[in-house]
């Protein structure tokens, strides 16, 4: 086939020559979304299109490696996402599995570490397994750090912060007093202690909101958008947020 879009055409150049972009995020965050809507305009049942955006999952991850992203935090379920129907969240809870089966040789062979945020007490046993292995045997990998948000709600992420806090003060497990508590001493207690803030998120399927995912961290973090559905994520759409990245200013309320 050598029929080829210009535009298409141009990107390709672009990234042959995509050791010039000058600015990659430390950290990216995806709200891998649209799954759904992706198998529905094709008459699939909306399982159909969990499973196509698996295979999104790892072109993402692939894409991240090769830009050199330090952190890809990938939104995966939510703790409002319980609300489907149980037939849809079981199948959900065994991709986990199902991807690091097919995946896990591969990212081990690219240096990847996992790890997860979110809930992980409240998944079925076969899901909670299955990523802990995965941890465990790519724990001492210092590639990317790819970071799966499971059963992860950012509200319950800050309460559940509160109680371990006010617990840890209570039996003078931490050595401040109230007035001093400060912004760094509480993100400690989120369960991205020790991650830097996401600097660039990425939302697919077209809606524009943050649904529940990482409040805290992104009070400075550039936003992307894009139409394309979670199944549709290549590489280029990857490619078009570091490029649309590239053009930010940012100011953190400085000039
Ligand atoms: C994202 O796709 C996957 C999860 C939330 C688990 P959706 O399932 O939300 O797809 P839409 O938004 O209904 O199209
Ligand atoms: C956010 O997508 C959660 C994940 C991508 C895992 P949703 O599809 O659940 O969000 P809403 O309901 O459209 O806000
Ligand atoms: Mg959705």
């Amino acid at each position: 086939m050598s029929f080829r879009l210009p535009f298409l055409r141009k990107r390709e150049k672009e990234f042959q020559e995509s050791g010039k972009l000058k600015n990659i995020p430390s950290h990216v965050a995806i709200i891998m979304d649209g799954n759904g809507r992706w198998a529905k305009r094709r008459g699939f049942p909306r399982v159909a299109g969990h499973k196509e955006g698996m295979e999104a999952t790892q072109r993402a991850v692939r894409a991240a490696t090769k830009y050199h992203v330090d952190t890809l935090t990938l939104f995966a379920f939510s703790t409002e996402n319980w609300k489907r129907p149980t037939s849809e969240v079981d199948f959900l809870m065994r991709l986990p599995k199902e991807y690091l089966h097919i995946y896990l040789p591969e990212l081990m062979e690219k240096n990847v570490r996992i790890d997860t945020i979110g809930d992980l007490a409240h998944l079925p046993k076969h899901t909670r397994e299955a990523v802990k292995n995965a941890k465990e045997q790519s724990k001492d990998n210092d590639g990317m750090l790819l970071n799966f948000a499971i059963n992860y709600g950012s509200r319950l992420e800050i309460v559940r912060a509160v109680k371990q806090l006010i617990k840890d003060y209570k039996d003078n497990q931490i050595a401040i007093k109230i007035d001093d508590l400060d912004e760094e001493t509480f993100s400690k207690y989120l369960y991205t202690n020790g991650l830097s803030d996401p600097d660039l998120l990425i939302r697919t399927s077209g809606e524009q909101r943050l649904s529940n995912f990482l409040l805290w961290q992104c009070a400075y973090s550039e936003f992307y958008f894009t139409d394309v559905l979670w199944p549709d994520f290549t590489e280029e759409v990857f490619y078009e947020a570091l490029l649309d990245y590239q053009k930010r200013k940012r100011r953190y309320g400085g000039i």
